[in-house]
């Protein structure tokens, strides 16, 4: 599987981008992060055009990036502004600013044609900055390639095994999916309701709601990198019109699925809740336990890429054989290699 690019990746939260430059791959290209002097968020090439060296290994100065090997300096256009001994810089040695865009607390980057960031293909996650939802969001490193993190998030049935205990329940494995394929849009969606479902820790303990519950997973994957899945839990037979009376609770769970290499991938996730939204130990839970999560899946999907991996290297293609289950994973990958 190739690595889609002018398309919108998740390549750094707000909050990691400081006063430190912040280094990043994302399909292979090496960018820097940092805040130029009115604090905006600036992404250059990672390497001077000097002599190559990384940027990322020098430091910001006067809200300029400053290289540690040489002293050249860039502003947040890329421009080299400073260089030693030089009165006159020549326009050949600015390097590439790159175009990023912000929600809540996440910055996307245009990986692509530098001339045309397309604002269209830039997903739409308002839940991130909206008032009324509370967020917790965090990202882990993946050894593995990012198709196995798409399958991954496409088919949750998963989650009554390799998550039980967290948001796994027998429920999720056993209830019947639906997808839609939606290749003008680059969309695939993929729904799962539950009805009468044994409620999991990761929503009783935060919502307060006890088995049985009717638990509804609708996907939508934004092809290549982005992903929502929007959940409903409520006590079972409640009617949805009547989700205003404080029984029920939505929850967005979000990812950025970041291709770094090849075989390395960024695991962006937000959850975002429209309940409770002021109460810290409820929002210190669901980061805790999503981070949990997030790193069974880790573990999981590392180990799949070492046995992909050595498979390739004896020129071998692994065999695998699908179910009904996959329907939305492997309609995933066609759209992904469609834009590869
Ligand atoms: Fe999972």
């Amino acid at each position: 599987m190739g690595l889609p690019i002018n398309r919108w990746y998740v390549v750094a939260s707000t909050d990691e981008i400081g006063a430190e430059p912040l280094a990043r791959q994302v399909c292979g290209k090496r960018v820097v992060l940092f805040r130029d002097a009115d604090g905006d968020i600036v992404c250059l090439d990672d390497r001077c055009s000097h002599r190559g060296f990384p940027l990322s290994a020098g430091r910001v100065v006067d809200g300029q990036i400053q290289c540690n090997y040489h002293g050249l300096r860039f502003d947040n256009c890329g421009r080299c502004t400073w260089a030693p001994g030089q009165d006159r810089i020549p326009s050949r040695a600015n390097i590439v600013a790159h175009t990023t865009a912000v929600q809540g607390p996440w910055v996307w980057l245009w990986v692509g044609d530098l001339t045309a960031p397309d604002p269209g293909l830039l997903p739409r996650f308002p839940w991130l900055d909206d008032p009324d939802w509370a967020v917790v969001h965090g990202m882990e490193p993946l050894a593995a390639r990012y198709g196995l993190l798409v399958d991954n998030l496409l088919d949750l049935s998963h989650e009554t095994f390799l998550h039980a205990g967290f948001i796994g329940t027998p429920e999720v494995a056993e209830t019947p999916i639906t997808t839609e394929v939606d290749e003008d849009a680059g969309v695939i969606r993929v729904s799962r309701h539950m009805e009468a479902a044994e409620c999991p820790p990761f929503y009783s303990e935060s919502t307060g709601l006890q088995s049985p519950i009717d638990r509804w997973q609708d996907i939508e994957y934004h092809a290549p990198g982005n992903y929502l899945l929007h959940i409903r839990v409520a006590p079972h037979g409640q009617d949805p019109a009547d989700d205003d009376n404080g029984k029920a609770a939505y929850v967005k769970v979000l990812y950025g699925i970041t291709p770094s290499t090849e075989s390395t991938t960024l695991d962006f996730w937000a959850v975002c809740r429209n309940f409770a939204i002021d109460d810290d130990e409820v929002s210190a839970f669901m980061a805790k336990m999503n981070r949990e999560v997030v790193l069974q899946d880790v573990e999981a999907l590392d180990q799949l890429e070492v046995y992909l991996a050595e498979q390739e290297a004896a020129g071998v293609t692994p065999v695998e054989v699908s179910f009904k289950i996959d329907t939305g994973g492997l309609a995933g990958r066609r759209m992904v290699e469609a834009m590869s």
